[in-house]
């Protein structure tokens, strides 16, 4: 972005916006479709034995209503005696969606890896070794995971989706030990991303040209392709749920700055699948509602588990007007907030890679600061998830200055 001289950040700004407006479109189609055809999977039924259309080949059809018009898809296994002249393919929603997904990483966390992926608390990286651990996530993930289902564990659902959570859970603990928890995170998810796309590019859509291959040769289509394409697509539905809070998770950094942070994952994740396992039966006529209870007390025991503690109570002031010592006090947090946070909290931020205010949050004046109170206090004592992977060195003694300071009632001094 030097090319762009001080518009730079903003240029930068600009593709971030664009480029992600394109991916949670691109996302939508994707997942909604995906999620279209596993909801038809489930829901088709048999036609009667001996009928005509069982007798071309049918294997399941079912009849909506949608949009004014009455719809019956009909699903043929292996496949119809004879290929239709024009025959839809789904596969540019799953790409389209990996790419601009890729090109957010680089945009949010590889052109400003200092900022975004390093947290020296964690580990001292330079950038290009956090950007190498991040690609290197997306690759050994798909390695792990398409090795694990070529493997016998492959046949077996239940001890497959166990072993893969496993390796999901401890690829946040290895990640969360490497890189800032935002980062962390945001890679487990480009990771299930990368492994649900490249099913689609590598399993799948070979596997259907395969048999559209064997039928314009004249022979019967291989069934080994239908079944193997299943196996990645029935995988690619239980991952939507989790993926989707990792790409959102970023707002919260109650989850990713936790001290078990790789461990709220885990359990966030595992509700994520509890709950979508529940909609797939459902679809199919059972309705199974111990798996959402279970789901939603997960997550209803991580929230009480995660809890801020209850501020120390600091001793009350005086009672009455401002002091001379809540002056004293206000200045020093002021200076504190001057070198901690300013540098990208402010009109015109000066830190490298921020064009506005993060957040809308600016805390260059002393209103400002007293009006943020309170979220400064949340950020920066509760959750220590600001300064942004404490890029600017804010020390604990700091923390409790501020801490003490809003616990008095964040006095300005004036007044
Ligand atoms: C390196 C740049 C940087 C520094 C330094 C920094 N922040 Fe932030 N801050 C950010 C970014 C980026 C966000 C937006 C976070 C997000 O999108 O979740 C943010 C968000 C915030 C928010 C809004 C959070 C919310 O979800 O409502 C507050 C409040 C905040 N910062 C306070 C502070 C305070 C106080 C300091 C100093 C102790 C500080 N920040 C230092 C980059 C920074």
């Amino acid at each position: 972005m030097d090319g762009f001289g001080y518009l730079g950040p903003y240029a930068l700004e600009w593709f971030n916006m664009l480029v992600r407006w394109l991916h949670i479109i691109t996302g939508i189609a994707w997942i909604g479709a995906s999620f279209y055809f596993v909801w038809l999977d489930n829901t088709i039924r048999p036609p009667a034995p001996g009928s005509e259309l069982a007798r071309k080949g049918v294997a399941g059809e079912l009849w909506a209503v949608h949009g004014g018009g009455f719809y019956n898809p009909q699903k043929y296994l292996v496949a119809p005696a004879e290929l239709p002249r024009e025959l839809h393919w789904f596969k540019w929603e799953a790409y389209s969606t990996w790419i601009s997904g890729f090109a957010l990483l680089v945009i949010v966390y590889y052109l400003n890896a200092q900022a975004m992926m390093v947290d020296r608390s964690v580990a001292d990286l330079t950038s290009w070794q956090a950007v190498g651990i991040g690609l290197a996530s997306l690759v050994i993930g798909w390695i792990v995971y398409d090795l694990l289902c070529r493997s016998p564990l492959g046949k077996h659902d239940l001890a497959f989706g166990l072993t893969i959570f496993a390796f999901l859970v401890l690829s946040s603990y290895v990640l969360t030990h490497l890189l800032s928890g935002r980062a962390a995170y945001l890679h487990v998810g480009a990771m299930i991303g990368t492994m649900m796309v490249a099913n689609v590019a590598m399993l799948i859509i070979p596997g259907q040209r395969k048999m559209i291959n064997a039928m314009l040769a004249g022979d019967k289509p291989d069934p080994i392709h239908g079944i193997k394409a299943k196996q990645r697509s029935v995988h690619n539905n239980y991952f939507t749920l989790p993926v989707l809070f990792i790409m959102i998770s970023n707002h919260y950094a109650m989850t990713y700055r936790h001290e078990y942070s790789w461990a709220v994952l885990g359990v966030i994740m595992a509700a994520g699948v509890l709950i979508r396992h529940f909609f797939n039966l459902r679809h199919k006529g059972r309705v199974e509602w111990k798996y959402p209870v279970a789901g939603v007390a997960l997550l209803a025991i991580l929230a009480f588990a995660i809890a801020p503690k209850a501020p120390v109570q600091v001793k009350a002031q005086a009672e009455g007007g401002a002091t001379e010592d809540d002056a004293a006090r206000f200045a020093q947090v002021r200076t504190i907030i001057d070198q901690r946070c300013v540098s990208c909290h402010a009109q015109h931020p000066t830190q490298p890679g921020f064009a506005t205010a993060p957040g809308g949050v600016m805390l260059h004046t002393p209103e400002l600061v007293s009006q943020n109170a309170q979220r400064i206090y949340q950020q920066t004592v509760q959750m220590k998830a600001m300064p942004l992977a404490n890029l600017t060195n804010m020390t604990d003694a700091e923390r409790a200055q501020v801490g003490a300071w809003f616990e008095a009632g964040a006095k300005t001094g004036q007044p």
